[in-house]
């Protein structure tokens, strides 16, 4: 993506705002944030992929000077589905929810007519293809293709050469079966808006503007659901739904370069996709930042021990909505050391989410004079320094060994011609 870049603006590039599903969690943007990195990349930010689309969504509109807006985010791509629904105000964005699945999205749709596929050429050919990796993958790529003509025709045919023990398959899917095929998942996507709304406390007849955004709301079944959900209102589509993630970047990217001119003063105010919190007595989530609370956030929150003459407390980080903690998503845990002390020693825990949306969390027992400050480094998902700084150093080795590898290549084929 950088050389391409590069190219593009014949000029080097070294920072970049990265972004993300709004429903990604700690550690996924973490890995993020480190895979930039490895990149030889300068991370500058990390944004919402709703939120960015919101930001190319109120350049355009800017232009229209608009007052206040509600604008209601619809981002359905290839692996993830991402909602939002943001405030825009005299250049002011605020994100009042957000919601989504990070495993749902156009590939779904895809394994859905795969597995109708695979059924129908058993039903004709008497033979499964299933475990037949290059037959499936034949058919994933035919299905892919399909399921696109059927956004803006109402039949698609198949017609694959040969597919497996020298069978040719050719078949015709209407978009009403590929609808039928895929209605639970259509469902789910509009269950989410709902929980969207309701975290939002708002009403969807406040919604101004319904903008979409990702390849895969371009199929006309997604449409007419969520037009019928907003009572038949009209979608916006005006933004090429390709793009328009990567333009709100842009747009970040301008605003926090100093170098760049005639940006406008856009301000934006993200917020937490999960609660954040940390396990009390008895397996218990203690909530410290509910989910959709803006960002960037500082939190100091007391506790008291909870047995006697303990020398250290465990504390252990969680997000998720579970009331268990154990059911959520446990971040990171860390030993604090206190003054032996009977029951009801109290000690501060705070926490800090940082614009990009990452967490870090501290703990302090004042009485002991140990003002150890703690900071979670989450083990599954954050790599260290030094990890990143190899991992960097062996993306470039492996890039001039690539280089020689390519010109090796190009050497063989020029002598060959
Ligand atoms: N005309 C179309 N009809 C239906 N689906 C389409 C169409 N065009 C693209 N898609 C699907 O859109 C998906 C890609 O969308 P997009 O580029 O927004 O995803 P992404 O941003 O790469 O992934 P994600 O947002 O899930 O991380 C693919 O599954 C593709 O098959
Ligand atoms: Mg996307």
């Amino acid at each position: 993506m950088r050389e391409i870049a590069e190219k593009f603006l014949e000029s080097s590039v070294k920072d970049a705002v990265i972004t993300v599903p709004a429903y990604f969690n700690d550690s996924q943007r973490k890995a993020t944030k480190d895979a930039g990195a490895i990149a030889g990349l300068n991370v500058i930010r990390i944004i919402n992929e709703p939120t960015a689309a919101a930001l190319a969504y109120g350049l355009q509109k800017r232009s229209n000077n608009v007052g206040k807006r509600n604008v209601f985010i619809f981002d359905l791509g290839g692996g993830t589905f991402d909602v939002s629904l943001l405030t825009f105000k005299d250049n002011n964005y605020e994100v009042k929810a957000t919601s989504g699945d990070t495993h749902l999205g156009g590939e779904d749709f895809d394994n859905k007519m795969v597995n109708h596929l695979v059924k129908e050429f058993k039903r004709k050919n008497k033979v499964d293809i299933n475990g037949n990796a290059k037959a499936l993958r034949r058919l994933r790529t035919a299905s892919e293709k399909a399921k696109r003509t059927l956004s803006f025709d109402t039949e698609a045919t198949i017609d694959i050469d040969a597919l497996y023990q020298g069978i040719d398959f050719t078949l015709s899917v209407t978009r009403a079966k590929f609808e039928q095929l895929n209605m639970d998942l259509f469902e789910k996507c509009l269950e989410i808006v709902e929980s969207c709304f309701s975290d939002a406390k708002m009403d969807k007849s406040n919604i101004d503007d319904v903008v979409l955004v990702g390849g895969s709301s371009r199929i006309p079944k997604v449409q007419q659901l969520l037009k019928e959900f907003f009572e038949g209102k009209e979608l916006y589509s005006s933004i090429n739904p390709d793009e328009a993630v990567a333009y709100g970047a842009a747009i970040q990217a301008a605003l926090l370069s100093e170098d760049v001119k005639n940006v406008p003063n856009l301000v934006l105010q993200d917020v937490t996709p999960l609660s954040l919190g940390v396990e009390i007595k008895g397996d218990v989530m203690d909530v410290v930042i509910p989910r959709n609370t803006p960002i960037p956030f500082k939190k100091t929150k007391n506790y008291k021990t909870t047995g006697d003459e303990l020398s250290a407390v465990a504390i252990k980080v969680y997000e998720g909505e579970r009331m268990i903690a154990s059911e959520n998503n446990l971040l990171g845990l860390f030993n604090l050391p206190v003054r032996r002390a009977p029951r009801g020693l109290p000690f501060q825990v705070c926490y800090t989410i940082d614009a990009d949306g990452i967490l870090n969390v501290s703990a302090e027992e004042e009485s002991s004079g140990n003002k150890k400050d703690i900071t979670i480094t989450n083990e599954n998902g954050r790599l260290s320094v030094d990890e990143i700084e190899r991992m960097i150093k062996e993306a470039e080795f492996f890039k001039s060994e690539d280089m020689k590898h390519m010109e090796k290549v190009r050497a063989m084929n020029a002598l060959n011609d």
